[in-house]
């Protein structure tokens, strides 16, 4: 039956790549999904793929509206009695120089990677603290360590994530909770394609480096393997996930090497 039979796992950002991936690898594994993201017809398609589709639930929702998960957890609870894992994956990159990103843009980018994830994780909370049971995850990034060109606020959101994940992870271990940070180095997804520039304009093309990325398939198994370990944290990718490690050790070798990194605005 797997290493989730019927543990009710809820999916952010389950439309496409690393977050559809996932999708298809905790059904396999026997888990019972609440699949969730804007686009009511994608999460639809993904769900309808899966085996035994009858038992998961397509949940549209939107990250910058936070106001409305309170009513959606109590949706998932009426249905399925408990969340056991919350994956927070949805999100959006960037491909703008900080001196040109407008403010508003910043903001909104903010509200879904950041205070998107905080608020939906608040919401499911109370009732994981009353059981004793269950595990929040995040895909944060390798960029939840170090900071790139045109990646200003995406990096500032995902370290924000680490703070607040690894500060919620000290308050609820007492109580049997578990949250397990995943940092990503390059995956093939269109993560590039949907990364907003200075303006909020699409950034419309797939980045080399994404290109020769690890495939969503791969992020997903090593995501399962630490959360059915109960890792607090991982780092899944190619030879970028080193720069956790050289920023930690050697930062001023980390910064030369980071600097002369280029990014492409778009097209
Ligand atoms: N690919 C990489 O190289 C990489 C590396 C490190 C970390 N990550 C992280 O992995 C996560 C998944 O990204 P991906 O690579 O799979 O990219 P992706 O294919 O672009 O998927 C992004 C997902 O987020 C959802 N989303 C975007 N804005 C949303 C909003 N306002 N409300 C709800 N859902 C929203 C999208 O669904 P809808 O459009 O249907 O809303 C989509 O399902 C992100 O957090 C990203 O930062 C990716």
């Amino acid at each position: 039956m797997g290493r989730f039979p019927d543990k009710v796992v809820w999916i952010t950002g389950a439309s496409s790549g690393i977050g559809e991936a996932l999708a298809a690898a905790f059904a396999r594994e026997g888990a019972k999904l609440i699949l969730s993201s804007r686009r009511a017809e994608e999460l639809e398609r993904v769900r309808q793929g899966m085996p035994r589709a009858d038992e998961h639930l397509c949940l549209p929702l939107d990250l910058t509206q936070g106001a409305t998960f309170p009513a959606l957890t109590a949706q998932v609870l009426a249905k399925y009695g408990r969340i056991d894992v919350l994956v927070n994956n949805g999100g959006v990159s960037q491909r703008a120089h900080a001196v040109d990103a407008l403010p508003e843009v910043e903001r909104a980018l903010m509200e879904v990677d950041y205070f998107g994830p905080v608020a939906l994780t608040k919401a499911v909370l109370p009732s994981m603290l009353a059981r004793g049971s269950g595990q929040v995850v995040v895909i944060s990034s390798v960029m939840g360590y170090v900071g790139t060109p045109g990646r200003s606020t995406y990096a500032a959101a995902k370290h924000a994530l680490h703070g607040y994940f690894d500060s919620l992870r000290a308050e609820v271990w007492r109580a049997g909770l578990k949250v397990t940070l995943v940092c990503p180095g390059y995956v093939l997804t269109s993560v590039s394609d949907n990364a907003v520039g200075a303006r909020g304009e699409k950034h419309g093309q797939t980045d080399a480096t994404h290109l020769r990325g690890i495939t969503a398939e791969r992020c997903a198994e090593a995501t399962l393997r630490a959360v059915a370990r109960g890792k607090e944290e991982i780092t899944v990718g190619g030879f970028e996930t080193w720069a956790v490690l050289l920023k930690r050790l050697l930062p001023g070798v980390a910064s030369r090497v980071i600097r002369r990194m280029k990014f492409s605005a778009g097209k």
